[in-house]
């Protein structure tokens, strides 16, 4: 059987060392067509995101990949930066030389609405991953609401059924901007773009040993020296003997969806709040059809976008795709391995 065409993806990163985890992956599997990175600020800045997805994608050889900055800051809020998670340039301070490539001049949204336009023209629709907070995407819909007939789905890190990290309910891509996030599933339900939500009950999961952290950076392949490199930042950072991979779960499950298992279930994101600004209420009752459900207590009504939500995943299948792809470049003695 001949291979099967390779899956036309969009990354939207805010990179950050678990995005940069997740561009090698999608700039170097040979199951994905990687046809344009756009940046938005959230883990770092947007210019140290574009200098930081620029150096990654020249790592991995990827000098192809448009790549475009899109907005300085979240639509409502300022920007809120994570340096104590992600380091002082965001993406792990490994020293490396920057890369002397230029960006793309267009806005990230005029980026994303030509691929998406080409994609439909071909007939070709793209999966969108947006891995950072969702302004850009939001700006694209509202635009551009006829770019979803270039999407064949969204697949984007952020929320969570049950759990918080930015605050003790949200997730930070959610969190940093909860009105691009309501906009994205708003504009999904309307335009009848699947979503899957790859949040927090499944994030963490997907884990990566010290010890084979340092077998990839001591490899001479420089995709697989780097990937070492972030992956040993976290560790240390934490004071950790493994690390997750992060974003690079939600690539994982554009491959592999098979080692995801999901639930399709009503989601708001939570705009106002005490405590819980950011939060994305996942309707997990039973019963949502009327039947038991006590409406009289419920003046809200079911939510509008339904959302494919990762409740578990295979996590020891999605960590060897992650090793294995970044390792593809190194000799079989030095490349990590479990077996
Ligand atoms: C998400 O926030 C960022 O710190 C990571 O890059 C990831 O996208 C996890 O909450
Ligand atoms: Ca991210």
């Amino acid at each position: 059987m001949p291979d099967p065409k390779p899956i036309p993806i969009v990354l939207d990163v805010d990179t950050g060392v678990d995005d940069a985890c997740a561009l090698l992956l999608g700039a170097r599997h040979p199951g994905l067509d990687l046809r344009a990175v756009t940046c938005v600020a959230g883990n770092a800045s947007l210019d140290q995101v574009v200098a930081n997805t620029l150096l990654v994608l020249e790592t991995a050889g990827r000098t192809d990949v448009p790549v475009a900055g899109g907005a300085r800051r979240p639509l409502l809020e300022p920007a809120r930066e994570a340096r104590h998670v992600h380091g002082d340039d965001g993406m792990g301070d490994l020293g490396l030389p920057p890369s002397t490539r230029a960006a793309d001049p267009r806005h990230a949204v005029e980026l994303l609405h030509a691929v998406l336009t080409g994609a439909a023209e071909r007939g070709e629709p793209v999966t969108l991953v947006p891995l950072a907070p969702m302004t850009n995407i939001a700006l694209l819909l509202r635009m551009y609401p006829d770019a979803a007939r270039g999407l064949a789905r969204i697949v984007f890190m952020g929320g969570a059924a049950l759990v918080g990290n930015a605050t003790a309910a949200a997730e930070f891509n959610v969190w940093h901007d909860p009105e691009a996030a309501a906009v994205v599933l708003d504009a999904a339900a309307e335009l009848g773009i699947p979503v899957t939500m790859y949040g927090l009950d499944v994030f963490y999961d997907v884990r990566v040993t010290r010890a084979e952290a340092a077998a990839l950076a001591a490899s001479a392949d420089p995709v697989a020296r780097l990937a070492g490199g972030l992956v040993l930042f976290q560790c240390e950072r934490f004071g950790a003997d493994d690390a997750t991979v992060g974003d690079a779960g939600a690539v994982c499950a554009v491959l592999l969806p098979d080692g995801l298992r999901t639930q399709q279930l009503p989601v708001r994101v939570e705009l106002a709040g005490s405590w819980t600004r950011g939060q994305t209420v996942v309707d997990q009752r039973a019963d949502r059809s009327g039947g038991s459900l006590d409406h009289a207590h419920d003046p809200h009504g079911l939510a509008p976008a339904l959302v494919d939500v990762a409740l578990a995943v295979d996590a020891k299948a999605y960590a060897e795709l992650w090793l294995g792809t970044v390792s593809a470049g190194s000799s079989a003695s030095s490349s990590p391995s479990r077996s």
